[in-house]
């Protein structure tokens, strides 16, 4: 159980639920060992998966997580919907739920679409990606890796490298380890880290060879051409010569760091390929411990009960 009905950030999340929901996760990735990965436990629940964007790990990664759970699952793509035809999104949302859901999965452009569906409908809503504002689910499951890599989050050196200001992946990131107790230093180009961060309680550092020395692990984030509207960076020569995270920039550090990419990944650009393919790199693990995370949470919101799997 979480003290929250819907899952919408990390922003003002409780500690002890992002807990709750990464040991859980670790439940659930037990099973995904097994060679039948399923478990009964949301049998007659039912989820929609509202796609207004695309994605590729995410809704791959909730529709199998709700079929691992044994849930029944729709797929809305807004490409195919009546929306092309000009139906709002108050009616589509009140119509899917019309149909006796319990849940939907919300991907949207717009910063807070998944909060705006909650005054339309009962069923529990989770944020897979809202603009540039948050994407809890990815962050959790970041969380998890950086647990199972290290034992525990508390304390930790991490740094988030790249375009801060357009990611929902970073602001994410930044409350749930804040509220973890790990230390968090973000870098990149000066125009694309917005001046009032550090009221997250996260230092910035430009200089990446610093940032690498001082990291137990980095997250590096690609550079989102798709919400910047103009060129915000010289070119990507430039970039990855200044922040790109490189074979030779991690050679220098003689302790071993541990790279993290959320995907998609620019290969050349923010993270070379044999950095991206090295046994540093944690990034097929955060794959699939993000379907262990969503099993976890959409256990956590529709299914547990007290004293459930304890
Ligand atoms: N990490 C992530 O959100 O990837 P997708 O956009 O492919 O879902």
């Amino acid at each position: 159980m979480l003290s929250h009905k819907h899952l919408l950030g990390l922003e003002n999340f409780p500690r002890e639920d992002i807990q709750n929901i990464i040991d859980t996760a670790f439940n659930f990735r037990e099973v995904l060992d097994r060679p039948i990965k399923k478990v009964p436990s949301l049998q007659g629940v039912t989820v929609v998966n509202l796609f207004f964007e695309n994605s590729t790990r995410t809704r791959i990664s909730f529709e199998l997580a709700q079929k691992r759970l044994s849930a029944d699952t729709v797929n809305f793509s807004a490409s195919t919907s009546s929306l092309k035809k000009g139906e709002g999104f108050k009616d589509t949302a009140q119509n899917i739920e019309a149909m006796k859901i319990d849940a939907v999965v919300m991907r949207h452009p717009t910063p807070g679409a998944p909060k705006h569906l909650t005054e339309f409908i009962d069923a529990k809503v989770i944020n897979a990606g809202d603009g540039a504002h948050e994407h809890p689910t990815q962050a959790i499951l970041d969380m998890m890796s950086l647990q199972e890599k290290f034992g525990e989050i508390k304390n930790l050196n991490v740094a988030i490298v790249g375009d801060i200001d357009h990611s929902r992946v970073a602001r994410s990131n930044i409350y749930g380890l804040v509220t973890m107790g790990a230390n968090v230093t973000l870098c990149g180009p000066p125009n694309l880290i917005p001046d009032t961060i550090t009221d997250l309680g996260v230092t910035v550092n430009y200089n990446i060879d610093e940032v690498v020395e001082w990291a137990d692990a980095i997250n590096v984030l690609r550079i989102q051409r798709e919400r910047m509207g103009i060129g915000l960076i010289p070119s990507e020569r430039e970039y990855r010569k200044l922040f790109g995270i490189t074979e030779e920039r991690i050679g220098r550090k003689e302790k071993e760091i541990v790279i993290m990419h959320p995907g998609p990944i620019n290969r050349g650009v923010e993270i070379d390929s044999r950095v991206a393919d090295s046994d540093q790199a944690i990034i097929l693990d955060q794959v699939l411990n993000g379907v262990a995370s969503r099993m976890s949470i959409l256990y956590l919101l529709l299914g547990a009960k007290d004293g459930d799997m304890k």
